[in-house]
């Protein structure tokens, strides 16, 4: 159900507006559980065994899986219903935003101060600015200039209607399972400075600096309203990030100069050519020894073509234009071609800590169980288990 944020910015709803956020959860948290098994069972039941009469074997893609289920009325329903709720959730929010948009501007204003830096003229990339990316109204940027935070308060709020309660009550169930699955695993590694790319409202950026309160953490994206926003957030928190409006593919920092670089729910929403320069200069930024990780989408090269269409599915129906392309190459390779040793590359599943608990994290390094062809993978429904990958920086010779 839809989270009530915790900070001091959050919104102040009223009954109607909680029960159409409420709503709106709910029905996303039908689609993606109930309406999901319907298409399962669809495939299963009535799209497989025609495909295998017809072709004489099974679907090998998800493109070929995409196209035997497209008549299904099952998917149908799944479709329209989820792309309508999608819009539903930025309806949802809109207007609690446009009310409160001086009261948490002027809480903004004051509470970013000293945490952002941005820059009037910076140039954002056409992948943000030419599309409503998921439907988002005015995308990352919004419409206004780079002091307005409102595509930071749209952004909050309708992620917690998105998230159904799955991301926390402060949206960073990312983060804090991922430092946790890093710090828990790697004891002896202690990063001093941490960056974090495409960090939106700096959600997941928090977790770091918890779970590592000596580090400076940075995070940077190219939207400055959704930094001034996240700094604010941070702020009011009371958790010291700073945040910078920057292109990941072109990062002003010395060689060399962070342990640890980081992102999550990131890399999907760009092009491969800017994934490549990207990681090429995270590849640059890091000491050597230093980490590299990414949480993002499972590959579609580690999972069976029903489970990989199904997440593709947002390329197709939720602007994402990105998703599949990115979700098509293997991790490892990416890593390798950025100039990370083969030897060196981690991956590894892990449950969310808020749907399962701590414990289930530190059990899940025990038990190297890291299967990726699951339907809790990657999948914002009940259960959820996030993916991560990601290289080691070879040590200075
Ligand atoms: C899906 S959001 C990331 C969400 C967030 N990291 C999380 O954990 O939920 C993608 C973000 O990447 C930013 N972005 C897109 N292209 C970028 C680039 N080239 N450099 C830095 N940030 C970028 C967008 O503005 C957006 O805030």
């Amino acid at each position: 159900m839809a989270v009530q944020l915790q900070h001091a910015m959050k919104p102040a709803p009223t009954p109607e507006d909680q029960a159409r956020q409420r709503f709106v959860s709910g029905l996303r948290m039908f689609i993606l559980n109930d309406l999901a098994g319907d298409l399962r069972r669809a495939y299963d039941d009535r799209v497989l065994p025609d495909f295998r009469q017809t072709h004489g074997r099974d679907p090998q893609t998800g493109a070929e899986v995409h196209k035997a289920l497209r008549q299904d009325p099952a998917f149908k329903t799944y479709s329209a219903l989820r792309v309508n709720a999608q819009k539903m959730v930025w309806d949802s929010v809109t207007p609690v935003v446009e009310r409160e948009r001086e009261r948490v501007g002027a809480i903004a204003d004051d509470a970013s101060q000293g945490r952002v830096k941005t820059e009037a003229d910076f140039t954002v990339p056409r992948s943000v600015s030419a599309i409503d990316v998921h439907f988002m109204p005015g995308s990352y940027t919004g419409k206004g200039t780079v002091e307005d935070v409102t595509p930071g308060a749209v952004y909050d709020q309708g992620l917690a209607v998105f998230s159904m309660g799955l991301m926390g009550q402060n949206l960073d169930d990312i983060g804090l399972s991922m430092s946790r699955y890093i710090s828990r695993k790697f004891p002896d590694f202690r990063p001093l400075r941490i960056l974090d790319l495409g960090c939106t409202i700096g959600h997941n950026t928090l977790p770091w600096k918890q779970t590592y309160p000596n580090a400076e953490v940075i995070g940077i994206d190219v939207a400055g309203g959704l930094l001034k926003y996240g700094a604010a957030r941070a702020s009011l928190q009371g958790v010291d990030v700073q945040f910078q409006q920057m292109n990941a593919d072109q990062l002003a920092f010395p060689d060399g100069h962070f342990d640890l670089v980081f992102s999550s729910m990131f890399l999907h929403e760009l092009s491969l050519k800017t994934i490549g320069k990207v990681f090429g200069e995270i590849h640059r930024v890091l000491r050597p020894g230093g980490l590299m990780l990414h949480m993002e989408l499972p590959p579609n090269t580690q999972m069976g073509p029903f489970e990989g269409f199904y997440l593709d599915w947002d390329c197709y129906y939720n602007v994402e234009p990105f998703y599949k392309a990115f979700r098509d190459q293997e991790p490892a390779e990416l890593c390798r071609k950025a100039g990370f040793s083969a030897d060196r590359y981690l991956q590894f599943v892990v449950p969310s800590i808020g749907s399962y608990g701590a414990q289930a994290v530190d059990d899940a390094i025990a038990a190297e169980s890291h299967e990726v062809n699951r339907e809790t993978t990657g999948r914002l429904a009940n259960g959820i288990q996030w993916f991560g990958f990601g290289s080691w920086k070879d040590a200075a010779q």
